[in-house]
Protein backbone atom coordinates (compact mmCIF):
# COMPACT_ATOMS: atom_id res chain seq x y z
CA UNK A 1 0.00 0.00 0.00
CA UNK A 2 1.20 3.02 -0.78
CA UNK A 3 2.17 5.91 2.08
CA UNK A 4 -0.60 8.20 2.34
CA UNK A 5 -0.18 12.17 1.00
CA UNK A 6 -2.46 14.66 2.18
CA UNK A 7 -2.86 18.33 1.29
CA UNK A 8 -4.90 20.39 3.69
CA UNK A 9 -5.96 24.36 3.60
CA UNK A 10 -8.10 26.33 5.26
CA UNK A 11 -9.66 29.33 5.15
CA UNK A 12 -9.64 30.82 1.81
CA UNK A 13 -12.52 33.65 2.41
CA UNK A 14 -13.25 33.16 -1.38
CA UNK A 15 -15.62 36.86 -2.45
CA UNK A 16 -16.29 37.87 -5.61
CA UNK A 17 -13.27 40.57 -5.59
CA UNK A 18 -13.50 42.07 -2.51
CA UNK A 19 -10.12 42.29 -0.96
CA UNK A 20 -9.94 40.82 2.38
CA UNK A 21 -7.48 42.47 4.48
CA UNK A 22 -5.67 43.57 1.69
CA UNK A 23 -5.89 40.63 -0.29
CA UNK A 24 -7.66 39.08 -3.21
CA UNK A 25 -8.48 35.84 -1.90
CA UNK A 26 -9.19 34.07 -5.35
CA UNK A 27 -5.95 35.24 -6.49
CA UNK A 28 -4.28 34.39 -3.89
CA UNK A 29 -6.18 30.15 -3.85
CA UNK A 30 -5.15 30.31 -7.86
CA UNK A 31 -1.25 31.08 -6.74
CA UNK A 32 -2.15 27.91 -4.29
CA UNK A 33 -3.42 25.55 -6.55
CA UNK A 34 -0.85 26.74 -9.35
CA UNK A 35 1.85 25.62 -6.26
CA UNK A 36 -0.30 22.08 -5.91
CA UNK A 37 -0.33 21.32 -10.11
CA UNK A 38 3.35 21.96 -9.80
CA UNK A 39 4.59 20.66 -6.96
CA UNK A 40 2.35 18.06 -5.34
CA UNK A 41 0.01 16.84 -8.12
CA UNK A 42 0.33 12.92 -6.72
CA UNK A 43 -1.05 13.71 -3.91
CA UNK A 44 -3.99 11.68 -2.36
CA UNK A 45 -6.50 14.24 -1.43
CA UNK A 46 -6.73 17.75 -0.92
CA UNK A 47 -8.64 18.50 2.40
CA UNK A 48 -9.97 21.97 2.88
CA UNK A 49 -11.10 22.94 5.92
CA UNK A 50 -13.71 25.72 6.73
CA UNK A 51 -14.19 29.32 6.17
CA UNK A 52 -15.05 28.58 2.56
CA UNK A 53 -16.46 31.37 1.31
CA UNK A 54 -15.79 34.63 3.57
CA UNK A 55 -19.67 35.91 3.27
CA UNK A 56 -21.09 32.51 2.58
CA UNK A 57 -22.72 33.47 -1.00
CA UNK A 58 -23.89 31.53 -3.91
CA UNK A 59 -21.54 33.26 -6.28
CA UNK A 60 -18.32 33.21 -3.58
CA UNK A 61 -19.20 28.81 -4.10
CA UNK A 62 -19.47 29.37 -7.67
CA UNK A 63 -15.94 30.80 -7.89
CA UNK A 64 -14.95 28.55 -5.17
CA UNK A 65 -15.79 25.18 -6.85
CA UNK A 66 -14.10 26.87 -10.63
CA UNK A 67 -10.68 27.83 -8.43
CA UNK A 68 -11.02 24.17 -7.14
CA UNK A 69 -11.77 22.21 -10.63
CA UNK A 70 -7.84 22.60 -11.48
CA UNK A 71 -7.22 20.34 -9.09
CA UNK A 72 -5.67 17.28 -10.19
CA UNK A 73 -6.72 15.34 -7.23
CA UNK A 74 -10.34 14.76 -5.89
CA UNK A 75 -11.22 17.05 -2.66
CA UNK A 76 -13.02 17.05 0.52
CA UNK A 77 -14.61 19.88 1.90
CA UNK A 78 -16.37 20.83 5.39
CA UNK A 79 -17.51 24.54 6.78
CA UNK A 80 -16.37 27.44 9.15
CA UNK A 81 -18.02 29.89 10.41
CA UNK A 82 -18.04 32.29 7.69
CA UNK A 83 -19.89 29.49 5.44
CA UNK A 84 -23.30 28.86 4.72
CA UNK A 85 -24.47 25.62 4.39
CA UNK A 86 -27.77 25.91 2.41
CA UNK A 87 -25.43 28.08 -0.42
CA UNK A 88 -22.69 25.74 0.01
CA UNK A 89 -24.77 22.78 -0.95
CA UNK A 90 -27.26 24.16 -3.52
CA UNK A 91 -23.61 24.67 -5.47
CA UNK A 92 -21.17 21.67 -4.63
CA UNK A 93 -24.60 19.37 -3.93
CA UNK A 94 -24.50 16.85 -1.40
CA UNK A 95 -22.11 14.55 -2.18
CA UNK A 96 -19.89 16.45 0.15
CA UNK A 97 -22.54 16.13 2.86
CA UNK A 98 -23.47 12.96 5.03
CA UNK A 99 -26.76 11.34 5.46
CA UNK A 100 -27.81 14.02 8.25
CA UNK A 101 -27.10 16.76 5.76
CA UNK A 102 -24.20 18.33 7.55
CA UNK A 103 -21.44 18.78 5.28
CA UNK A 104 -18.97 16.30 6.55
CA UNK A 105 -17.25 12.72 4.79
CA UNK A 106 -15.34 9.90 5.55
CA UNK A 107 -12.38 9.06 3.39
CA UNK A 108 -9.96 5.99 4.10
CA UNK A 109 -6.30 6.86 2.43
CA UNK A 110 -3.38 4.37 3.28
CA UNK A 111 -3.60 2.88 6.63
CA UNK A 112 -5.36 6.37 8.29
CA UNK A 113 -9.63 6.74 8.32
CA UNK A 114 -10.23 10.83 7.49
CA UNK A 115 -13.01 12.13 9.20
CA UNK A 116 -14.09 15.91 7.71
CA UNK A 117 -16.08 16.78 10.66
CA UNK A 118 -18.62 19.80 10.19
CA UNK A 119 -18.09 22.37 13.19
CA UNK A 120 -20.57 25.18 11.27
CA UNK A 121 -23.26 27.15 13.97
CA UNK A 122 -25.29 29.33 11.91
CA UNK A 123 -25.14 32.95 12.58
CA UNK A 124 -21.75 32.56 15.23
CA UNK A 125 -18.29 33.25 14.94
CA UNK A 126 -18.39 29.95 17.49
CA UNK A 127 -18.38 26.21 16.09
CA UNK A 128 -20.17 24.02 17.60
CA UNK A 129 -21.23 20.03 17.53
CA UNK A 130 -24.67 19.62 18.27
CA UNK A 131 -27.70 18.20 17.22
CA UNK A 132 -26.05 14.78 17.61
CA UNK A 133 -22.62 15.56 15.91
CA UNK A 134 -20.51 14.79 18.89
CA UNK A 135 -22.49 11.14 19.37
CA UNK A 136 -22.04 10.45 15.43
CA UNK A 137 -18.29 11.09 15.31
CA UNK A 138 -17.80 9.20 18.51
CA UNK A 139 -19.87 6.13 17.01
CA UNK A 140 -17.50 6.65 14.25
CA UNK A 141 -14.64 6.43 15.68
CA UNK A 142 -15.84 3.70 17.95
CA UNK A 143 -16.15 1.47 14.81
CA UNK A 144 -13.01 2.35 12.74
CA UNK A 145 -11.01 -0.43 12.10
CA UNK A 146 -7.47 1.84 11.85
CA UNK A 147 -6.23 5.28 13.04
CA UNK A 148 -8.10 8.23 12.64
CA UNK A 149 -7.00 11.63 11.28
CA UNK A 150 -9.97 14.47 12.43
CA UNK A 151 -10.27 17.69 10.18
CA UNK A 152 -12.20 20.30 11.75
CA UNK A 153 -12.76 24.18 11.56
CA UNK A 154 -12.78 25.13 14.96
CA UNK A 155 -9.29 24.63 17.20
CA UNK A 156 -10.03 21.27 19.85
CA UNK A 157 -7.19 23.04 21.79
CA UNK A 158 -7.02 26.01 24.01
CA UNK A 159 -5.65 28.06 22.34
CA UNK A 160 -4.78 30.76 25.26
CA UNK A 161 -5.69 33.87 22.87
CA UNK A 162 -8.64 36.05 24.34
CA UNK A 163 -9.67 36.03 20.43
CA UNK A 164 -10.85 32.97 20.42
CA UNK A 165 -12.91 32.62 23.76
CA UNK A 166 -16.29 33.89 22.16
CA UNK A 167 -15.58 32.13 18.78
CA UNK A 168 -13.78 28.58 19.66
CA UNK A 169 -15.76 25.23 20.28
CA UNK A 170 -18.61 25.62 22.08
CA UNK A 171 -19.01 22.01 23.14
CA UNK A 172 -14.78 21.31 23.21
CA UNK A 173 -15.37 20.40 26.66
CA UNK A 174 -17.54 17.13 25.74
CA UNK A 175 -15.21 17.17 22.66
CA UNK A 176 -12.49 16.51 24.64
CA UNK A 177 -13.82 14.02 27.28
CA UNK A 178 -15.20 11.92 23.84
CA UNK A 179 -11.00 12.15 22.69
CA UNK A 180 -10.05 10.75 25.90
CA UNK A 181 -12.25 7.91 25.81
CA UNK A 182 -10.69 6.90 21.94
CA UNK A 183 -7.02 8.21 22.52
CA UNK A 184 -5.57 5.59 20.99
CA UNK A 185 -7.79 5.50 17.68
CA UNK A 186 -7.57 9.36 16.85
CA UNK A 187 -3.67 9.89 15.53
CA UNK A 188 -4.23 14.14 15.07
CA UNK A 189 -6.38 16.79 14.33
CA UNK A 190 -6.33 19.09 12.27
CA UNK A 191 -7.92 22.58 12.56
CA UNK A 192 -8.23 25.70 10.95
CA UNK A 193 -9.95 29.83 12.13
CA UNK A 194 -6.99 31.07 13.52
CA UNK A 195 -5.00 31.69 10.20
CA UNK A 196 -1.98 31.43 12.07
CA UNK A 197 0.70 28.56 12.99
CA UNK A 198 -0.32 27.13 16.46
CA UNK A 199 -0.27 23.45 17.35
CA UNK A 200 -0.83 21.69 20.63
CA UNK A 201 -1.91 18.76 22.28
CA UNK A 202 -5.50 17.41 23.47
CA UNK A 203 -5.94 14.24 25.95
CA UNK A 204 -2.76 13.55 24.57
CA UNK A 205 -3.43 13.87 20.80
CA UNK A 206 -1.87 16.27 18.39
CA UNK A 207 -3.38 19.07 17.31
CA UNK A 208 -2.32 21.02 13.88
CA UNK A 209 -3.28 24.43 12.95
CA UNK A 210 -3.01 24.87 9.37
CA UNK A 211 -2.40 28.28 8.17
CA UNK A 212 -4.71 29.99 5.11
CA UNK A 213 -3.61 30.64 1.64
CA UNK A 214 -5.00 33.71 1.86
CA UNK A 215 -4.42 35.94 5.06
CA UNK A 216 -2.47 35.35 8.04
CA UNK A 217 -2.70 36.71 11.90
CA UNK A 218 -0.67 37.04 15.22
CA UNK A 219 -1.06 35.85 18.53
CA UNK A 220 -2.39 38.96 20.71
CA UNK A 221 -2.20 37.41 24.27
CA UNK A 222 -3.90 40.26 26.28
CA UNK A 223 -6.67 41.28 24.72
CA UNK A 224 -9.23 39.84 22.02
CA UNK A 225 -8.51 41.33 19.07
CA UNK A 226 -8.44 39.14 15.86
CA UNK A 227 -4.76 40.94 14.13
CA UNK A 228 -4.52 40.52 10.35
CA UNK A 229 -0.67 40.83 8.78
CA UNK A 230 -1.54 41.24 4.85
CA UNK A 231 2.38 40.99 4.37
CA UNK A 232 3.34 37.45 6.54
CA UNK A 233 3.43 34.54 4.29
CA UNK A 234 0.50 32.17 3.24
CA UNK A 235 0.88 28.77 3.32
CA UNK A 236 -1.49 25.37 3.07
CA UNK A 237 -0.13 21.95 5.12
CA UNK A 238 1.06 18.47 3.21
CA UNK A 239 0.83 16.05 5.24
CA UNK A 240 2.87 12.42 4.37
CA UNK A 241 2.70 9.00 5.70
CA UNK A 242 5.76 8.08 6.52
CA UNK A 243 5.86 4.89 8.19
CA UNK A 244 6.22 5.46 11.69
CA UNK A 245 3.70 8.14 11.78
CA UNK A 246 3.44 11.57 9.62
CA UNK A 247 5.39 14.48 9.12
CA UNK A 248 3.41 17.27 7.89
CA UNK A 249 5.11 20.61 6.12
CA UNK A 250 3.92 24.14 6.28
CA UNK A 251 4.46 24.76 2.10
CA UNK A 252 4.67 28.97 2.05
CA UNK A 253 3.90 28.70 -1.56
CA UNK A 254 3.39 32.50 -1.39
CA UNK A 255 7.35 33.37 -0.49
CA UNK A 256 9.27 35.68 -3.73
CA UNK A 257 12.49 36.30 -1.94
CA UNK A 258 16.24 35.27 -2.59
CA UNK A 259 16.46 31.69 -1.95
CA UNK A 260 20.12 29.96 -1.53
CA UNK A 261 21.46 26.72 -1.21
CA UNK A 262 23.92 24.64 0.78
CA UNK A 263 25.48 22.02 -0.66
FE1 LIG B 1 -11.06 32.28 8.69
FE1 LIG C 1 -13.17 30.82 11.00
Amino acid sequence: MRNMKLLVLSDLHVTTGAPIHGRDPVTWLTRAVDHIVRCHAGADRCLIVGDLAHHGRVAEYRALKAALERLPMPYGLTLGNHDDRGHFLSVFGSDFADETGFVQSVIDIGTYRCLLVDTHRPGSGAGSLDNGRLERLEAMIAGADRPCLLFMHHPPIDTCLPAFETIGLIDRPAFAAMLAAHRDTVAGIFFGHCHMPINGTIEGIPAFGVRSPVYQSLPDFDRPRFLAGPDLLPAYSLVIETGSGLAIHAIEFGYSGSITASD
